[in-house]
């Protein structure tokens, strides 16, 4: 059952008009704080026994008051409680101990794999390959299924085009339509076609809404947006989640506009629901709702829980405030009734959706889990995906692929023998047993023949005494240096936002001392977001972005260095000159004095630095030179009823077959709203055979053209627009048409 032909959910009219009769039952039976119980999230404490819980064994304080929550109705969902036996053991509390025996949601973070872990969603956004993440999301929740979980906090969403922002590596990067397909795979991947099979996870689009956009790049902080850019850019992913049937959603952290996500009625109701008519329920971010005190937005513990509520979220994740609030909110009269019952209508209906009232325990169970979990299937998937992901940035003098055979390797960096870092944030239930090191992966490439040192040379963040000295050393007796350098998980995360998108200092001494020896460097770059590359690591003679890549990290990067694989994948998020150019974004708008890279004064750029991309969105070289020809269009005009067939011709001048990812982008050169310098509206992947030429062919629809006009609706104007069909967000030039 893989996940290629897998379509969003349906829950056949009958079956939802038979769980809403059972809910309602259910819901008329129910006490006011039975009612806030299943709006209540609570973390799982019993997760730390994977083998489950033995009768006679005694239960820690937390473990007790949660078992007691549970028996009482006072908790209706627990998150990141994961294993079989522990799930089942906790399940059978409130199944059989509580008073209406409700099942418990399990809700877990599974972002990139359980115990396969595939690349980090940012990394995995650079294959540009919709259906491998439709897969990779299928086999994490056939993992996450088989050990008790229900729902999963993912996607995220976020557009990013900070780069400062820790949290980039989460999500697709920084483009709209990206963002979009990026949205719609995962969600199918994760709820599979059927919600009340055991391997599906209720999907929760997150972070509602714009969290992407925190000023600065530092998390957690406020955003400030027109509608216009609010609803262009940041929603258009959640709504293609939504379309696509995902079930809930996370509320965000940030100020928007002055009223946080969390207690944002206009977002959280009248946009969510009215608007879009999404059928789910809302989940706060970790205590979201209570930070509205924080925010300056509510007073207290009580009217947090009320404005939270009452802007539309329905499940309070881990602050407690809904328990403790909602029965008096009620009985005060500050919170009807109604608007609780509405909420516990929706958990109930996807623990109905979910078919836990027919089944709690949907099949989960100990041998399914073993089975599952880890399985060469999974492995072989997590490689794929792995190689897939990988970006070369650049490749003088054909330095790569590397011969099998002939050559001594020194392999230098803080992340040569590493298994810690291959797995990235958001590994919360990685086993660490299926790492596979940048070291393990090279050796099982080469096998007995390699001729590999390893060097550490620096920490990730600190020199190593001596380490300088080994590395170059190494470096001397070597004909060619893999640089295995970048950032660690910590570096790239939640909180973990940088001033400077640099490699660290330790490890640019360490670049430079290597590149003094003379030999041709690979640099092998572990990373999770764009970064700011210079000196001696730009000027290596090959660079590919490897991300964390999960698992199989090793294998998939000797894939691509031994040429098993010729790289495929393209920059999700641009690289910029210098970090002091963030947010940069190729999908800017111009200003009135545009800069080109030969500009001198008084244009758009910051002094000595180009305003461009070092290495742009879209950009990624493989095992052969392709060259586009100018780009054509089948006619000069364009009307409402018209299609437009634009076209290039590819000539691949290298040895190998090539697959390259051809980009088209627009430009609306006029319109009452100012539009970017090139917007993305389609990719297409073409094979272009060694030797050969092949022309290819895209589509431009008359929908493609529409931008959100100054009253919010879809609008376009006559008038003349550029179209590319290039390699990146930064080259080819465009033909012209008009819409008349
Ligand atoms: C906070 C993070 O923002 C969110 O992405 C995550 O799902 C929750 N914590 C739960 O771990």
């Amino acid at each position: 059952m893989m996940a290629g032909m897998m379509m969003a959910p349906r829950i056949a009219a009958a079956k939802a008009q038979e769980n809403l009769s059972r809910v309602d039952a259910l819901i008329a039976r129910m006490t006011i704080e039975e009612k806030a119980g299943q709006l209540n999230l609570m973390n799982d404490p019993f997760r730390w026994r994977p083998e489950g819980i033995n009768p006679g064994d005694t239960f820690d304080s937390d473990q007790a008051q949660t078992a007691a929550d549970i028996r009482a109705g006072r908790i209706g969902a627990l998150f990141n409680g994961v294993g079989a036996a522990s799930t089942r053991y906790v399940q059978d509390m409130a199944v059989k101990e509580s008073r209406l025996g409700i099942p418990l949601l399990f809700a877990a973070d599974i972002v990139h794999g359980l115990k396969t872990t595939f690349p980090v969603p940012l990394g995995e956004a650079a294959s540009w390959d919709l259906d491998l993440a439709e897969r990779t999301a299928r086999a994490a929740a056939v993992e996450g299924g088989a050990a008790g979980v229900h729902q999963t906090y993912a996607p995220m969403v976020d557009v990013a085009r900070d780069q400062r922002w820790g949290r980039v590596v989460e999500g697709a990067g920084e483009d709209v339509l990206l963002n979009n397909l990026f949205a719609i795979a995962r969600t199918r991947g994760f709820q599979g076609d059927d919600l009340t099979h055991w391997s599906s996870l209720v999907a929760t689009p997150k972070h509602f809404a714009a969290y992407g956009a925190a000023e600065a790049g530092l998390d957690y902080n406020s955003t400030d947006m027109s509608e216009q850019m609010l609803r262009s850019v940041y929603l258009p992913p959640f709504k293609a989640a939504f379309d696509a049937g995902a079930l809930s959603v996370m509320s965000a952290f940030n100020d928007l506009n002055g009223v946080p996500t969390s207690g944002n009625k206009w977002l959280l109701t009248d946009v969510l629901h009215g608007e879009w008519g999404f059928a789910g329920f809302v989940v706060s971010d970790y205590t979201s709702e209570q930070e509205l005190i924080a925010h300056g937005y509510a007073a207290d513990g009580r009217d947090a829980a009320r404005l939270a509520l009452m802007a539309g979220v329905d499940m309070s994740m881990k602050s407690g405030l809904y328990i403790k609030h909602i029965p008096e909110l009620v009985q005060s009269g500050d919170v009807p009734v109604e608007r609780v019952d509405q909420a516990v209508r929706r958990v109930l209906m996807t623990k109905a959706a979910l078919g836990l009232f027919d089944d709690p325990y949907r099949g989960s169970d100990v041998r399914t889990e073993r089975r599952v979990t880890g399985s060469r299937e999974h492995l072989d998937l997590a490689r794929e995906a792995g190689r897939k992901s990988i970006v070369m940035l650049k490749n003088e003098g054909d330095l790569l692929p590397l011969p099998r055979t002939g050559k001594r390797i020194a392999l230098i960096g803080p992340f040569g023998a590493d298994k810690t870092d291959v797995f990235g944030p958001w590994s919360v239930f990685k086993d660490m047993a299926l790492a596979v090191s940048l070291e393990e992966g090279v050796r099982a490439a080469l096998g007995d023949d390699a001729h590999l040192t390893v060097v550490k040379g620096s920490d990730v963040e600190a020199p190593l005494a001596g380490g300088i000295e080994a590395a170059v050393l190494a470096a001397g007796d070597a004909d060619v240096v893999l640089l295995a350098i970048g950032e660690s998980s910590e570096m790239s995360a939640e909180s973990k936002s940088r001033t400077e998108i640099t490699i660290p200092d330790a490890q640019l001494a360490l670049a430079e001392a290597v590149a003094a020896t003379g030999k041709p460097v690979v640099v092998l770059l572990r990373n999770g977001r764009g970064m700011e590359l210079s000196g001696a690591v730009n000027g290596a003679a090959a660079i590919l972005v490897t991300w964390f890549l999960g698992s199989q990290s090793g294998n998939a990067i000797a894939d691509v260095l031994f040429g098993d694989h010729a790289p495929t994948g393209r920059l999700p998020v641009s690289f910029p000159y210098k970090s002091g150019q963030s947010p940069f974004y190729y999908a800017h708008k111009s200003t009135g004095r545009p800069s080109r890279p030969t500009d001198r004064e008084f244009t758009t750029k910051f002094r000595g630095v180009p305003n461009e991309a070092l290495y742009p969105f879209g950009h990624g070289l493989t095992y052969a030179p392709i060259r586009y020809s100018a780009v054509t269009v089948s006619s000069p005009t364009m009307t409402r009823d018209d299609e437009l067939t634009v076209s290039v011709t590819l000539t691949n001048g290298g040895e190998r077959d090539a697959s390259e990812v051809v980009q088209l982008y627009i430009r609306d050169r006029a319109a009452s709203i100012t539009q970017p310098v090139r917007l993305l509206k389609a990719f297409k992947r073409v094979t272009v055979p060694a030797g050969a030429s092949v022309e290819t062919s895209m589509t431009l629809k008359f929908a493609d053209l529409l931008f959100l006009g100054g009253d919010l609706t879809p609008t376009v104007e006559p008038g003349l627009f550029d179209v590319w069909l290039a390699p990146s967000a930064q080259s080819g030039e465009p033909a012209q048409f008009t819409l008349v």
